[in-house]
């Protein structure tokens, strides 16, 4: 039986800042941000979008009637979650309309979370074929004004519907797994903002991914010319390149030249969206998919992907006969050019602003939001959402 990725959604918040601009402000060289670290764009998630939101606002685009009837099982995996109890699965489900006869849950181990949750809904699928599994990766990053995690910060989504038809991605069952019990990215329970000691974060990536290449090549027999592209978990998208390059002598001339160009390619969205965590991976996996025009059919992609903390895992999946029919191009064309651009000192003020945490009410101006899953408010300590197409 084949498992994996029958459709892919996406979501980003429809503001952004850019990164020249933000450099200038921080008084640094704009080629820091743009080459150093990779990005041009950086989401910015105004009041009215959260971690529930954008996870449903991604799987709106993709979830129809038929899926609500399959998807027994929804998971969601999240490191920036918005209640320490209730799971953000069960906001989504009723937001999504999704049958009450599913599992809600939330997964947690930082940007790895998502990976947890396919890994757990193939398990799911091959238990009960006919079902389906709505996998939800969704993250804001926020590192605070003027830090150097700044420039990596981000917000959005991704939905994933893992199912036994798997008509863009089937994935393989073998991988390569690794834990360790680090300190180089973690977010006590009060704190809005996460902690990282952003050196080491870097080395422990890297470290990671070599162990990691090293066990999936034992396992499999695999090697670098049976790999189409490798997308990665991007915090920041030279940090990927910086792993690539490690491995890229290992294969010949021509295996390093389209491993480049895919990951080029495999940059495109995260490079105008920012770190989204948990959804970083599957991001780069659909810029792939969605800009690459020419990629054969049953070509296999590696997926390497990394939760601070640290979890690590390297696998792999085979695309589909047609898989180009299954994607979203234009709708994520027009996501990214309709967003609006802000200026530093808006993005400043959009950031500081704050949810009450006294149980008073309020409400917002979901118009000014042109998403159609929106965060309406609070009351009580409990916030609203509110489906704009219900
Ligand atoms: N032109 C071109 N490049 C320039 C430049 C210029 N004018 N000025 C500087 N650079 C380069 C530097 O040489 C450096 O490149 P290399 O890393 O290839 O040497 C790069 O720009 C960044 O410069 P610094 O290392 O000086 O930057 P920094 O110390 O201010 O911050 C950071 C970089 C550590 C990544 C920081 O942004 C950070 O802490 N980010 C958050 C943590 C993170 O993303 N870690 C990644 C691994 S952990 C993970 O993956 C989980 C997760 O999602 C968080």
């Amino acid at each position: 039986m084949k498992i994996g990725i029958e459709k892919i959604g996406f979501y980003t918040p429809h503001l952004y800042v850019d990164m020249n601009k933000l450099a200038v402000k921080r008084n640094v060289e704009p080629e820091k941000f743009t080459i150093g670290i990779g990005q041009e764009k950086m989401a910015i998630p105004p009041i009215t979008q959260d971690s529930v939101t954008l996870a449903a606002n991604a799987a709106f685009e993709i979830v129809d009637e038929k899926d609500k009837e399959a998807i027994d099982l929804c998971i969601f995996g999240t490191e920036s979650g918005i209640d320490h109890s209730k799971s953000a699965g069960i906001y989504v489900h009723h937001l999504l309309g999704l049958n009450p006869h599913a599992r809600a849950i939330e997964v947690k181990q930082a940007c790895y979370g998502a990976t947890a949750a396919i890994q757990m809904a193939k398990g799911h699928i091959a238990l009960n074929p006919t079902k389906k599994v709505l996998v939800l990766g969704s993250d804001i990053a926020r590192y605070g004004l003027n830090t150097s995690g700044e420039a990596t910060q981000g917000a959005g989504a991704v939905a994933l519907v893992i199912s036994a038809d798997p008509k863009i991605l089937e994935l393989e069952e073998q991988s390569a797994y690794l834990t360790s019990d680090i300190m180089d990215f973690w977010r006590p329970v009060y704190s809005d903002k996460a902690f990282v000691d952003g050196k080491y974060s870097n080395e422990q990536y890297i470290l990671f991914f070599s162990k990691i290449w090293e066990a999936y090549k034992e396992k499999t027999g695999l090697e670098l010319k049976d790999l189409e592209a490798i997308c990665f978990h991007l915090p920041y998208t030279k940090m990927g390149l910086k792993a690539l390059r490690t491995i890229l002598d290992e294969g010949t001339e021509e295996d390093k030249e389209r491993l480049l160009e895919n990951y080029k390619i495999s940059t495109t969205y995260n490079r105008n969206v920012g770190n989204i965590y948990t959804g970083s991976l599957y991001l780069s996996l659909l810029s792939l998919l969605e800009q690459k025009g020419d990629l054969k059919e049953g070509s296999r992609i590696g997926l390497f992907s990394y939760g601070s903390g640290a979890v690590g895992e390297f696998f792999t999946g085979i695309l589909q006969p047609n898989y180009r029919e299954y994607l979203r191009v234009d709708q994520h064309a027009e996501l990214f050019s309709s967003r609006t651009e802000v200026t530093v000192e808006e993005y400043e003020k959009v950031f500081q602003e704050t949810l009450p945490t006294d149980g008073s009410t309020i409400e917002f101006d979901i118009d000014k939001d042109p998403a159609k899953i929106c965060l309406s408010g609070m009351t009580d300590n409990m916030r609203q959402y509110v489906n704009k197409m219900n």
